[in-house]
């Protein structure tokens, strides 16, 4: 069996750091120390530099149909950008068509990753439609490691369940000791203040964040947290963007009740004043929208605080020609932004260089804390004996620009154009393969592996 000794390097986990080798054999790592021998080992030698587990990002849509169109990264495409970006697993959303079973909504994106992903990846699945026969799909779907049930509190007539489903789903996701997600929005009082807008000509991209105010958001978590703590369930609320919202799951830890929180990466360094542009507002039309700079304050605190425990990226990109959907009205435009590729560079770069997070909390949330809730750890989301050898090497002080002449995803335009990185990733492996190395990739289509996933453990 092929070994691999990376040597020297500056090993980080979410409880450890310090400088050691790290020896892998296949695709685990067999030992950790600093006097390892590892005769006949191929060595990376990584002085200077820091070894992270491999990313995890729990909230990405590849080759997904929305809003009338398809996100432009397939599984091959947005896997192979993740793994340039130090994301060696993502877990992507199946949807649930209304009217039909998870099974055929299953079927068919496996159809999709199976022999094409390139990264590892697993699937959460979005019940759209509760009904007595998906209730008894849900012990099918935990049995096929899929252990995450994802609700969408908005996008009415398409996506959306109502309270009662809400209930129904949490009593049933708890018999099996599952996980309840919400994307949690007020669906109709936005849907409400878009008729508004768009009754009175109010078309351009900044109505898009003028209908989903925070109050939108801080209800419908509060209210996804009430139905929660009721009913018992394990729940974690995605894409986390403001104070109104936080401060409910801080009302709910109050009555000794943990909400899992994610946030993306997007609301941490981005904020609402690009919509103020109407001509580039379209390439921010994500839901929820951006926020203020005091959410962002809110976000940064709330990471350390232990309030939110992911940083996500809610990966759903589209072509500008996509966007362009909806020129002529808001509600058109194709929702969602793209960023799997820069999560990690830009949380090290925001987060760790600036001195707003330490490294160990930025491993945390980028990949220790979703193993965990997500029922993936130990194999991912560290760097131990056994463990799948999924690592990162980064150079913490090597600058680099965003671009999307250079990005690897399938998009035409990047929403962090010109930012200047402090610390990039030099190699990924991947279950003890170098997938990518120097910019380039290692590893063929088709590499990734579906990850069975089991029940959190955090
Ligand atoms: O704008 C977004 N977030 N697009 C993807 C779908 C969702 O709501 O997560
Ligand atoms: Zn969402
Ligand atoms: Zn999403």
């Amino acid at each position: 069996m092929a070994s691999l000794l990376l040597k020297n390097g500056r090993v980080v986990t979410a409880d450890s750091d310090s400088v050691c080798n790290v020896l892998i054999e296949g695709e685990t790592i067999v030992a950790l120390g600093r006097n390892l021998a590892a005769d006949g080992a191929e060595v990376i030698d990584c002085t200077g530099k820091i070894i992270v587990p491999g990313g995890i990002d729990p909230h990405v849509h590849l080759d997904m149909p929305f809003m009338g169109t398809f996100s432009s990264d397939t599984h091959e495409t947005g896997t192979r950008a993740a793994l340039h970006g130090g994301t060696t697993t993502v877990i992507d959303f199946v949807l649930q068509k209304q009217g039909h079973s998870l099974r055929e909504a299953l079927t068919e994106w496996q159809g999709r990753a199976t022999g094409t992903a390139v990264g590892d990846y697993g699937f959460h699945m979005a019940v759209t439609d509760f009904n007595p026969s998906t209730k008894e799909e849900i012990q099918d779907m935990v049995a096929e490691g899929i252990t995450s049930f994802k609700t969408f509190m908005a996008y009415k007539g398409a996506l959306m369940i109502d309270d009662a489903q809400m209930v129904g789903l949490m009593q049933e996701v708890r018999k099996h000791g599952a996980l309840v997600t919400a994307h949690a929005t007020n669906g109709d009082m936005i849907d409400t203040l878009i008729a508004q807008h768009r009754a009175q000509g109010q078309l351009t991209p900044l109505y898009h964040y003028l209908s989903q105010p925070e109050v939108t958001e801080a209800e419908a978590s509060g209210r996804f947290a009430d139905i929660a703590n009721y009913t018992g369930v394990n729940s974690y609320i995605v894409h986390l963007t403001c104070e109104g919202a936080l401060n409910q799951v801080r009302r709910a830890t109050e009555r000794n009740q943990r909400v899992f929180v994610e946030t993306c990466i997007q609301y941490l360094v981005l904020d609402a004043s690009l919509y103020e542009d109407e001509a580039n507002g379209a390439k921010y039309v994500m839901s929820p929208p951006l926020r203020e700079k005091k959410d962002q304050a809110t976000l940064w605190a709330g990471i350390n605080q232990g309030l939110v425990q992911v940083v996500g990226t809610d990966h759903c990109p589209f072509m500008l020609a996509q966007k362009l959907m909806g020129k002529d009205d808001f509600s058109k435009i194709p929702n969602g932004h793209p960023a799997i590729e820069h999560r990690m560079e830009l949380l090290f770069s925001e987060g760790v260089s600036k001195g707003r997070i330490s490294l160990q909390k930025f491993v945390e949330v980028t990949s220790t804390n979703a193993a965990k809730i997500f029922g993936m750890f130990p194999r991912k989301g560290t760097i131990s004996i056994g463990a799948d050898a999924d690592l990162v090497v980064f150079d913490p002080a090597k600058t680099h620009t965003i671009s999307a002449a250079t990005h690897h995803m399938n998009v035409d335009y990047s929403a962090y154009e010109g930012w200047e990185l402090t610390g990039k990733i030099d190699t990924v492996l991947l279950r003890g393969q170098v997938a990518v190395d120097a910019g380039e990739t290692k590893v063929p289509k088709g590499y990734g592996q579906f990850i069975k996933r089991g029940k959190t453990a955090f």
